[in-house]
């Protein structure tokens, strides 16, 4: 018989709700216990779920309770304290809502706090279990559009770090999360607008080069080209477009197609939870690991970086502090 995995959410809010349906729908999971400092949200998803172990205080749940995977679902400024608090209790793995983190000290702090303790840390960009991009993935390293040379995205609407983090953690993903060697960008911030309690932009561009010369272009915020996480695949014998404004949500043309669109069969997909336990299991990092949420975390931070410095930024970023921040506080935007 399978292991039942033990599961405790930390925050009940908005996105809470797709993590439940996750476990609720996986029969190797059980929601054991939840907890959220606001103790009516609290009551009414224990309601729902029908979880009677609710906790306002998520330390005393984690002592309390045996807990093999937690689902942090509070806002970005909370994921680094909890995570990093969560991984010294014994769990097997942790799933964290996007962005990682307000910064890459942050980050990194998750990171090491995971590795020191036997942890599985996934970020939750779940938008790499959508098959249409991972059938694009899996295309791209067939080699279906020859070898790629350039990737536009396009996240219209909201900012980097709540919306244009999926999207730019889906370029990684399609390039096979390879090194990315420098970043270029630009931001404009009009009055003081913020996003999920941090800091926020109104629009921004990213220009990058992967380690292997494959170039990136991202494009987020209020004045986009149409599409969200609009992304096209340039390959050297065919193109990818995935969620082309009023198209379908993968096509392709190559030599094989005759030069016309055609829109592949999709395979089954599986959630960011059933890949959290077949990484436990088979002790391999998840698709969308702590270290992926890291290097788009990282890329974010170097547009940010560049539109700062007036540069180009060479990574690693060395800045841990949000650059966006330090811009602010000097009172440049
Ligand atoms: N993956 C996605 O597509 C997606 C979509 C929407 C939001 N999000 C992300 O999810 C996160 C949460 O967004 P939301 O809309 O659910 O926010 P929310 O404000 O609705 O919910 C956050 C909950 O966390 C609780 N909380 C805060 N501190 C706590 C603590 N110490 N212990 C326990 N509970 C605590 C709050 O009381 C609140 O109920 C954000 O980082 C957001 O960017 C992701």
């Amino acid at each position: 018989m399978d292991k039942i995995y033990k599961v405790a959410i930390i925050g009940c809010g908005g996105i809470s709700h797709m993590h439940a349906g996750w476990y609720v729908n996986e029969p190797r999971t059980e929601i054991t216990a939840i907890s959220d400092i606001d103790e009516g949200r609290l009551n009414a998803y224990g309601e729902k779920y029908e979880v009677e172990k609710q906790y306002t205080d998520y330390i005393e749940m984690l002592k309390t309770e045996e807990i093999d995977l937690v689902s942090v679902c509070t806002r970005p400024k909370h994921h680094a304290p909890l995570v990093i608090e969560t991984a010294k209790h014994g769990v097997k793995g942790i799933l964290s809502e996007k962005p990682m983190a307000e910064n890459l000290g942050q980050g990194k702090a998750m990171l090491e706090s995971c590795a020191q303790n036997g942890v599985k840390l996934a970020i939750d960009h779940q938008v790499r279990f959508s098959t249409p991009y991972q059938h694009a993935r899996q295309m791209i390293l067939d080699g279906a559009i020859g070898d790629i040379f350039r990737i536009h995205g396009i996240c219209g609407g909201g900012d980097l770090k709540d919306n244009a983090t999926h999207t730019v953690d889906l370029m990684l993903y399609l390039h096979d999360d390879r090194p990315v060697s420098w970043v270029i960008g630009q931001i404009e911030r009009i009055g003081t607008p913020t996003k999920y309690d941090l800091h926020s932009e109104d629009f921004a561009v990213g220009y990058f080069k992967f380690e292997d010369n494959v170039r990136g272009i991202i494009e987020s915020g209020n004045d986009t080209a149409p599409g969200y996480h609009h992304i096209y695949c340039y390959g050297t014998e065919g193109e990818i477009e995935l969620a082309a404004p009023g198209g379908p949500s993968i096509r392709y043309r190559n030599q094989e197609t005759g030069g016309a669109w055609e829109t592949p069969e999709l395979p089954p997909g599986i959630t960011p939870v059933q890949d959290l336990i077949n990484a436990i299991e088979e002790d391999r990092e998840h698709r969308s690991s702590g270290h992926c949420g890291y290097a788009t975390l990282e890329l974010l931070m170097a547009i940010y970086e560049s539109s700062r410095k007036r540069q180009r930024i060479q990574l690693p970023m060395e800045e841990m502090e949000s650059p966006l921040t330090l811009m602010i506080e000097d009172g440049w935007v």
